[in-house]
């Protein structure tokens, strides 16, 4: 290690300061003009991927937590292990066990929350400029956990006809997927793409990441394999522990409550145990409260028992927004409408929109949607937006749509002609 000698201080303190880092010259001011927008008084956001608070199961987990203290006070008020506590490994590991998948402890560590499993995910694998393969569009969050180390990015299509997985991944430090309704498209891999994605990963060597909070958000149809148990099936079963390329990524946050930052990382132990320095490093262990509480949480169900009014909430505002999208802004706009998760993505029929542009319109119309060039490494694609219907009721998704036809009536009428 290098120590640098103190600099002479000048005595009159008129010094200037050390710049920020560079990567934050590239991350985006869209962010700032959200935060910015959620002050305004009667603004629909339709913008943010949030869980709707009526559904947590508050009195549950007021037990559940008052339990946590009183009768688990060295799990919920020590430092606890770098990767979590034992039993919550446990926990998990036995819960994502299937026939031919093989977990452990080993196998899993727990992370404050998804957003810090891709951050450690990212140190462990990214050198400056290192390579990501990632599902475009991508993952806003994925992109500003990894934006420091200032990594190169190869989109990845899984969704299109002539996608070819070995291709998409060779080369790549580790690639990125959100099989399941992903962020912000809300579209699924199927089942084929999810097992060329799998085989392409044991041929490239390269790492996989499955990055999964709304699995469990299906409102029809059955959910489909997990690509980390696909992954299993292909391993020559030895009885030892999980030991193949893919990087399964769950949290709590879409299945309980966000606040209580939960999640975990699945992989093969050499993985684990990077991770695990890595989090050292960053926050040194998850709150043992928080920890103890989802334990409890999982060995009663709650999360079984709390789905049911989960789905059937975002299955009709989804049903309510699409129904609204269908009356104001077919005109402009065409989307799927999603079997799952939280967002419905519209893409402009004409290629001349820009979605940014369009946003300044929005909110002066009193709405904030998310502009498609956050979910894009370099800010160029403006076609599209994400459109949140976890938030807010079926009427004021209604309202919030009437809004966005009226901004978008306006933005046409100065800009495209
Ligand atoms: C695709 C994806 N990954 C990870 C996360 C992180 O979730 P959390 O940190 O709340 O667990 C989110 C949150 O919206 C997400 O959409």
């Amino acid at each position: 290690m290098t120590v640098t000698k103190p600099m002479d201080v000048p005595e009159n303190g008129d010094v200037a300061r050390p710049e920020f880092a560079s990567w934050l010259g590239v991350s985006n001011d869209i962010t700032r003009m959200f935060l910015a927008a959620g002050g305004i008084p009667g603004m629909i956001n339709i913008a943010g991927g949030l869980p709707e608070p009526e559904t947590y199961p508050v009195s549950e987990l007021a037990e559940i937590a008052a339990r946590a203290v009183s009768e688990h006070p060295r799990d919920a008020l020590n430092y606890s292990p770098i990767e979590g506590l034992p039993d919550l490994r446990d926990r998990i590991a036995k819960r994502y066990s299937t026939a031919s998948l093989h977990l452990t402890r080993q196998n899993v560590i727990i992370t404050s929350g998804g957003m810090q499993g891709l951050d450690l995910i990212g140190k462990v694998l990214l050198d400056q400029g290192g390579l990501i393969a990632a599902q475009s569009p991508t993952y806003l969050g994925a992109l500003d956990a990894w934006r420091p180390r200032l990594p190169r990015f190869r989109r990845i299509y899984p969704d299109r006809q002539d996608f070819d997985a070995v291709e998409a991944l060779a080369g790549a430090q580790f690639g990125y997927t959100v099989p399941n309704f992903s962020n912000p498209t809300g579209r699924l891999i199927g089942l084929a793409r999810r097992q060329e994605l799998v085989d392409a990963s044991h041929r490239t060597g390269v790492w996989l990441i499955e990055d999964d909070p709304y699995g469990t958000l299906f409102y029809d149809g059955e959910p489909l394999p997990r690509m980390i148990a696909l992954s299993g099936s292909s391993l020559a079963s030895s009885g030892s522990p999980y030991d193949g390329p893919l990087i399964y990524m769950g949290t709590l946050s879409k299945e309980l409550a966000p606040g209580f930052r939960i999640g975990w990382v699945i992989a093969a132990p050499e993985m684990i145990q990077a991770l695990t320095i890595a989090k050292q490093g960053s926050d040194m262990c998850t709150s043992g409260l928080n920890m103890r509480i989802a334990l409890d949480a999982l060995d009663c169900g709650l999360p079984e028992r709390a789905l049911p009014r989960i789905l059937d909430t975002y299955r009709s505002r989804r049903d309510a927004l699409c129904e609204a999208m269908s009356e104001h802004l077919t005109e402009w706009f065409e989307w799927e409408k999603p079997v799952g998760g939280m967002f419905v993505w519209a893409v402009a029929r004409d290629p001349r929109f820009d979605t940014d542009k369009l946003l300044q319109e929005a909110l002066r119309a009193g709405v904030c949607f998310t502009p498609s060039s956050v979910f894009d490494p370099e800010g160029t694609t403006r076609q599209a937006v994400r459109i949140n219907f976890t938030l807010n009721a079926s009427d004021k998704l209604a309202e919030g749509v009437k809004r966005l036809a009226t901004a978008t009536k306006a933005y046409v009428a100065e800009n495209i002609r």
